[in-house]
C-alpha cells in the first residue's frame, strides 16, 4: 500500500501518548482531522461530526473479517482461517438482514425487563468482591474488582460456571489481542487466538449440550432455544455470538470501572459532589464514559467512495473512528477537558452510534451504577496509593485504554453522606 511511505503524524502506540492521549487527539482534530495512519493503514477520523457521519453512513460497513486476515502473513494464513466461521457470524461483523436478525435476538436479553432482573445478581457479585478488600493498606482495584466484576456478571447471566472465569478471560483477551491493533508479533498473536478460539469452541459446545438436555433460566439456554427454533441459523452462529458476548462484556466495562474510579480520585471535588448528591450517579457514569471512552477507536471499511474533510476514501479503505477524541470535541462539549459529573446534555459516542450501537450498554451502565453506589456507601475514603512520580502503567493499546493496576487505599465506615 502506498501508505507505507507516509510519515506517522501521531504514534498511537507511543506509551507516553497512551498514558495521556488527549493532547494528541486535540492536535489531530485541529490539524489532521482525517489522516492516513501508515501504522494501521487506516484513515483516522477524530472530529465528532465526522465520526458520527461514518457510524451512520451507508458508505461504510463493519463486515471486515477479510481485513483482519489480510494482516496475517501467508505462512500462517491458512491455519488462521479456522477462526473465520466463528468471526463472520458475530453480530459486530454482520450487516444487513443477518445483523438485524441477530441484533433483535440479543437485544431481548438486554431489554429493560431483563436488566432489572439482573440487578440483584450484580449487587451480590459486587458485595462478594468488596467484602474481600483489605482496608487501610494498598490494594489493586483493577486486579481485585474492575477486571473481575464484568466477567463474573456475563458468565453468571449466561449460566456459565464462575470457576471458568480466568480461563475464559485469557481466551477472550487473546482473541481481542489478535483483532485489535496491538503491538507484538502477529504470527504469535494468531497462534494464541487460534488456541483461544478452539478452547472456547470446545468448552461452549459442552455447555450447549448440557442446556439442551436440561434447559435453565439463563441467557445461554435462551440462545440455544433460539438456535433450535431457527432464529440463529446454525451452530457457528450460536457459538460465535456467545463468544462475542463473553468478549464484549468484559474489557470495555472493566475499563469504564477502573477509569471512572481513577477520575473520581483525580478530581476529589467531583467525588465529594457525588457523595453528597445521589441524583448525580447516572450523569456521573455518562461523564466517565465521555471523558475516557473505554474503546478509544473502532474500525469501518469503506464500501463506496466517499469524501471526508476534503480527502477521498476509496472503496476498500479502512477507517479508524476516534471515539475518545470525538468525546472531547469542543465544538460539541463545552469545556470538553473538564470532568463534570453533572454535565448535561452529554451525547457521547462511547457506545458508538447507528445500527451497531452497543447492545450491552444497559448492562454496562447497570454494573457501573451498582459498583459506584456500593463503593461510596461502604467506604468513607478511597485514596490513590501509587507512586505519583512513576505514574500508572497502561495497557499497551488504545483499543481498550485502561491502567494495568490501580493501587488504592480504602477506609471502611459510613461517610457523612452517601448515594
Ligand atoms: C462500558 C462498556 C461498554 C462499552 C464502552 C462498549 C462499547 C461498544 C461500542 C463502541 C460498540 C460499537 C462498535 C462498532 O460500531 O464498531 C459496541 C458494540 C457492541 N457491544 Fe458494547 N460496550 C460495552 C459493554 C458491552 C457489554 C456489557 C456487552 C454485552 C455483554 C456488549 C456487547 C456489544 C455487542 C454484542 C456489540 C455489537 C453490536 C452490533 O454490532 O450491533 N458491550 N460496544
Amino acid at each position: 500500500m502506498s501508505s507505507l511511505n507516509l510519515p506517522i503524524l501521531h504514534d498511537l502506540h507511543d506509551p507516553q501518548i497512551i498514558a495521556d492521549p488527549y493532547p494528541t487527539y486535540a492536535r489531530m482534530r485541529r490539524e489532521h482531522p482525517v489522516w492516513l495512519n501508515p501504522a494501521s493503514a487506516s484513515f483516522t477520523v477524530s472530529r465528532y461530526a465526522d465520526v458520527e457521519r461514518v457510524f451512520k453512513g451507508s458508505e461504510f460497513s463493519n463486515s471486515r473479517v477479510d481485513e483482519l486476515f489480510s494482516r496475517v502473513p501467508p505462512e500462517s494464513r491458512s491455519a488462521a482461517e479456522a477462526m473465520r466461521p466463528l468471526l463472520e457470524p458475530r453480530l459486530l461483523f454482520t450487516e444487513g438482514e443477518r445483523h438485524a436478525r441477530i441484533k433483535r435476538l440479543l437485544a431481548q436479553a438486554f431489554s429493560p425487563a431483563h436488566l432489572s432482573a439482573y440487578e440483584c445478581l450484580i449487587e451480590a457479585r459486587i458485595a462478594f468482591l468488596l467484602d474481600r478488600l483489605p482496608t487501610g493498606q494498598p490494594v489493586d482495584f483493577v486486579g481485585q474488582v474492575s477486571n473481575q466484576l464484568p466477567g463474573m456478571v456475563i458468565l453468571s447471566l449466561l449460566g456459565l460456571p464462575l470457576e471458568e472465569q480466568d480461563e475464559m478471560k485469557d481466551w477472550t483477551d487473546n482473541i481481542y489481542a489478535w483483532m485489535g491493533h496491538f503491538t507484538g508479533s502477529i504470527v504469535q498473536r494468531t497462534q494464541q487466538a487460534l488456541d483461544a478460539m478452539q478452547g472456547l469452541r470446545c468448552r461452549l459446545r459442552e455447555h450447549i449440550e448440557d442446556v439442551r438436555k436440561t434447559p435453565r433460566n439463563d441467557m445461554l439456554s435462551a440462545m440455544v432455544h433460539a438456535r433450535d427454533a431457527g432464529l440463529l441459523l446454525d451452530e457457528d452462529e450460536l457459538v460465535a455470538n456467545v463468544i462475542g458476548l463473553v468478549n464484549a462484556g468484559q474489557e470495555t466495562t472493566a475499563c469504564l470501572l477502573a477509569n471512572g474510579l481513577l477520575r473520581l480520585m483525580q478530581y476529589p471535588a467531583q467525588m465529594a459532589r457525588l457523595r453528597g448528591d445521589p441524583e448525580l450517579l447516572d450523569p456521573a457514569i455518562e461523564e466517565m464514559l465521555r471523558f475516557d471512552a473505554p474503546a478509544q477507536f473502532v474500525a469501518r471499511r469503506v464500501v463506496e467512495p466517499v469524501t471526508l474533510q476534503g480527502l477521498t476514501l476509496d472503496a476498500g479503505s479502512m477507517v479508524a473512528l476516534g471515539l475518545a477524541s470525538a468525546n472531547r470535541d469542543e465544538s460539541v462539549f463545552e469545556h470538553a477537558d473538564v470532568f463534570d459529573i453533572g454535565r448535561t446534555p452529554n451525547k457521547h459516542l462511547a457506545f458508538g452510534a447507528g445500527r451497531h450501537f452497543c447492545v450491552g450498554s444497559g448492562l454496562a451502565r447497570l454494573e457501573a451504577r451498582a459498583l459506584f453506589r456500593a463503593l461510596l456507601k461502604n467506604f468513607s475514603s478511597i485514596q490513590p496509593a501509587w507512586d505519583s512520580s512513576a505514574g500508572l502503567r497502561w495497557r499497551p493499546t488504545l483499543s481498550f485504554r485502561c491502567p494495568l493496576e490501580l493501587p488504592v487505599v480504602i477506609q471502611s465506615g459510613l461517610p457523612a453522606a452517601s448515594p
